[in-house]
């Protein structure tokens, strides 16, 4: 049995933290609800139970277990400057753990699991290019070589060279990757909407439809595999074990005929899938990738979607990640949004009338709140130098200084 400390959860925001901070020490950790009872706690057999959330009243049921307990209730672990180092002296001094938590046992674990759910069937996986999908795509394609099939359905509203970076990486591997070109598609079910709700719902549904028609061309796949992940499981009320509710991070259709989900990496925080990733041989640019919504630069583009603006703010996004990458401390989140307001200016002695693109980059743990990054001027002097010099339709550049709340990280 290895070690574990169970995290029990009163309500609090500091869960997720807490239960992260403690496998970075090498401990294995799961969050659970407060309601649990102490027979169900002594059966779980944790060596060590954190309390966190709000407790008003102290638990003496807890006690009588005889289990150490570090009760966080009140202080706020992300705010507590020693907060690691508490829980670092608990785990090894107050529960005597040996910090026996490795990633390569849950490798070996879910390589056995899948193949004991599989079998010899087939297994679709709808690929975002986003980091879970691809490490969740690159893990089965190890486990079952040959039965997975992914499918990439590029909407046509991705960064610069993106979708051709996801077919390079994925096409030579032992798996069978399927390439929608449906840009054209998506492009026409948003013309004319310039109301950011509509264009979510609008994509979400293209999405469904692209894809039931795909899948229909590929007879019987019993299984359909998913990138959840343990905070997504945490987050959709699923950590007592009997509420886990499916959460298509893709918006995948309900009816689809598929018998069975194969999530292999739910157990694991986004960073553990990180390091998963680089362990399996994926890419950096993919691994590393930074988080990028689903209906991709369509939210990015104020107003109509049209190819011209996508193109202008491809090119101006990726001069922005040009610049970046150089940095040593990175923010959490940095693109470009191409405005819906224009703005005279003066190229080659000619006036222009372009549209305004403005720059967002945040720092945040969580993305729950964030504060805009405060890049250096130089830099984003060189940024501006650049997309004004590089984009012949652009003549300025504003930066978006706005934390979150009251803004949120997107503009749409
Ligand atoms: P907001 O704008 O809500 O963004 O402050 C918080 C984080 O969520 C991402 N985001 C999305 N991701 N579909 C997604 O998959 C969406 O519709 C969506 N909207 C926002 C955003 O990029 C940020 O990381």
């Amino acid at each position: 049995m290895k070690e574990f400390v169970l995290v029990l959860d009163f309500g609090g925001h500091d869960k997720e933290s807490i239960a992260r901070s403690v496998r970075r020490m090498s401990v294995y950790s799961e969050i659970k609800p407060g309601r649990l009872t102490a027979e169900e706690i002594r059966q779980l057999s944790p060596i060590g139970i954190i309390l966190t959330g709000t407790l008003h009243s102290p638990l003496s049921t807890l006690h009588s277990l005889g289990i150490p307990i570090l009760d966080l209730c009140g202080v706020q672990f992300q705010l507590a400057r020693d907060g690691h180092e508490i829980i670092r002296n608990f785990l090894f001094h107050d529960c005597g753990a040996k910090g026996d938590y490795r990633l390569d046992g849950y490798i070996d674990a879910q390589m056995e699991q899948i193949r004991r759910q599989v079998g010899h069937e087939r297994v679709l996986l709808a690929l975002s290019g986003g980091v879970d999908s691809s490490v969740c795509a690159s893990l089965l394609s190890k486990a079952v070589p040959g039965q997975l099939t992914c499918l990439f359905v590029d909407h046509g509203l991705m960064r610069l060279h993106e979708g051709d970076e996801i077919e390079r990486v994925f096409s030579n591997r032992d798996l069978s990757f399927i390439r929608v070109n449906a840009g054209a598609r998506f492009l026409a079910r948003l013309k004319d909407v310039t109301d950011p709700e509509t264009k979510r719902k609008r994509i979400g549904e293209e999405f469904i439809r692209v894809f039931e028609e795909e899948a229909g061309k590929l007879g019987e796949i019993p299984f359909l595999a998913q990138g959840t992940i343990y905070p997504d499981v945490v987050e959709s009320g699923g950590i007592d074990g009997k509420t886990i509710k499916s959460h298509h991070n893709v918006g995948l259709p309900e009816n689809l005929a598929f018998s069975e989900l194969v999530e292999p990496l739910t157990g694991l925080f986004k960073d553990e899938v990180r390091e998963l990733g680089r362990k399996l041989g994926l890419p950096s640019e993919l691994v590393d990738r930074q988080p990028f919504p689903g209906p991709g630069l369509a939210i990015r583009v104020m107003g109509e979607v049209t190819e011209e603006k996508l193109n202008v703010l491809r090119q101006a996004d990726y001069i922005l990640r040009d610049e970046i990458s150089g940095l040593e401390t990175k923010p959490s989140q940095y693109f470009a949004i191409c405005t819906d307001t224009h703005s005279v200016g003066i190229k080659g002695g000619n006036r222009t009338y372009d549209p305004v693109i403005a720059i967002r980059a945040v720092m945040t743990a969580d993305f729950m709140t964030c504060e805009y990054a405060p890049l250096p001027h130089n830099v984003l002097s060189r940024i501006s130098a650049r997309i004004t010099g590089e984009i012949p339709s652009v003549s300025r550049v504003v930066y978006d200084i706005t934390n979150k709340p009251p803004a949120t990280v997107e503009w749409e």
